[in-house]
């Protein structure tokens, strides 16, 4: 099929190559010149594990390409919308600017009998909205969220654990899912579950989803201040409950909690709309959902003051992790950020370090320092962060490690080190929720 992605971020653009994989012809299109230009050369604007890969194999194929010119999206049937909506500034609905941009902007160059399939996080209300603005057009919306991981977005889109069509009634529907099903029927063909309602439904599921997951993590993490409180371990009790597969062991992991593009924007944005349709109540637990995990970062900070013997000011701390969890170079709400400018402002030193997302690091908080390394940034520290757990801070030797620091103290914002080992080589380890 000919299709048009209108948005190449971190979902747009491994859309693009992966609807190419599957053996489509596809234009993608985005506002961004540079980003455009990258991708048009076949390079990832951003870090994402197996997408350089993935996008090599499908420009090869000479059915990708990318552009900046919107027009280009004309003779394509299938238009795949996924453009971002970040929160509103001061408030915690969600912007929907791209996404009415995108509409406004496509409509010119769709024809009778196109279908445009929504993969932007809205909220409920949205497509129904939109889908009066393509009738005049002829155009039919679709709306199939999207629930790719950062980090796994190439696996998640090939081959995703589910998919969602958000249908509306009548023969526009029946047209929308047949032309769905043909874009995605090799995954189909492996067996990947389908669920098919109403708009929405669909809408709903996205941020009900990342509502859960939120509210797991904050969970586990409220079981974390208890265990601060009794001297319980919140690690052998995630183990513990998570053995029970009601419950499960994902997505239980105590630390720093919940940060990133999703997670947060898409807790406040659904308390928003809760709200606006009156049922604010039902919501009010993800009020508190974000409390918990603010108060991770606050703890965090306290902690490293503990063992600092009371004071960071003038303090050398490393900051091990920028980006908002392993595997990603995005930096968006990023909890291993906010640890550390909070250290900042409150008179350290602080040196941060990440493998991949310095760069928007940088852009993000263009007044934290930083060290390409993990041994540059423990150079002389008072106390190193763990707030990220990319693998290679997991493997952190500690023997050696004890070599570089001035004092040999550890916080381990992720709960992934061992603390025997690590106590063994002579540090101070702390966590949050263990002893
Ligand atoms: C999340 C959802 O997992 C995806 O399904 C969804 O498609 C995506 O948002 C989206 O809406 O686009 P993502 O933001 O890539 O994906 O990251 P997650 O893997 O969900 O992690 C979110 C945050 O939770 C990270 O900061 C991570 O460190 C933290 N986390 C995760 C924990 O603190 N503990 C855990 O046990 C798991």
């Amino acid at each position: 099929m000919r299709i048009s992605v209108i948005g190449c971020g971190y979902l747009g653009a491994v859309h693009a190559a992966a609807m190419t994989a599957l053996g489509h012809e596809v234009v993608g299109v985005d506002v961004d010149a540079a980003r455009i230009a990258a991708l048009s050369d076949g390079r990832a604007p951003f870090y994402e594990p197996g997408l350089p890969e993935l996008l090599a194999e499908t420009s090869a194929t000479g059915r990708l390409r990318f552009t900046t010119d919107l027009s280009q999206i004309a003779g394509c049937a299938v238009h795949f919308v996924c453009v971002g909506t970040p929160q509103k500034h001061n408030e915690f609905a969600a912007d929907l600017t791209y996404v009415d941009t995108a509409f406004e902007g496509i409509a010119a160059y769709l024809a009778p009998g196109d279908v445009v399939v929504g993969k932007s996080t809205v909220p409920v209300g949205t497509a129904e909205r939109l889908a009066r603005g393509l009738e005049e057009v002829g155009a039919t919306l679709v709306w199939n969220p999207e629930f790719l991981r950062e980090g796994f977005a190439v696996q998640d889109t090939l081959h995703p654990d589910r998919l969602v069509y958000g249908l509306p009634e009548g023969e526009a529907g029946e047209r929308g899912r047949a032309v769905l099903d043909a874009v995605y029927a090799t995954p189909l063909a492996e067996g990947v579950p389908l669920v098919v309602t109403d708009y929405a439904t669909a809408q709903l599921v996205k941020v009900a989803a990342n509502s859960f997951l939120a509210t797991k993590i904050s969970f586990i993490n409220a079981m974390a201040e208890l265990c601060e409180a009794t001297g319980a371990d919140v690690t052998a009790l995630a183990d513990a409950i998570g053995h029970d597969a009601r419950i499960g062991r994902k997505f239980l992991n105590a630390g720093l909690g919940f940060g990133g593009g999703c997670l947060p924007k898409d807790i406040r944005a659904f308390m928003a709309r809760a709200g606006e349709l009156g049922v604010d109540q039902a919501l009010s637990f993800l009020r508190e959902v974000d409390s918990i995990n603010m108060r991770r970062r606050v703890r965090m900070v306290d902690l490293a003051r503990e063992v600092c013997a009371g004071s960071i000011v003038g303090r050398r701390v490393a900051v091990l992790g920028a980006a908002f969890k392993p595997d990603s170079d995005d930096v968006r709400d990023s909890p291993a950020l906010s640890v550390a400018a909070q250290m900042q402002l409150q008179g350290a030193h602080v040196i941060v370090t990440d493998p991949q997302a310095i760069e928007n690091a940088r852009r993000a908080w263009p007044d934290l320092v930083f060290a390409e390394t993990a041994e540059a940034a423990a150079q002389d520290a008072d106390v190193v962060i763990l707030a990220t757990e990319w693998r290679e801070y997991r493997a952190l030797d500690p023997v050696r490690l004890a070599g570089l620091v001035r004092s040999k103290a550890i916080v381990d914002g992720r709960n992934v080190l061992d603390p025997a080992a690590w106590r063994a080589a002579g540090w101070t380890y702390r966590a949050l929720g263990r002893p």
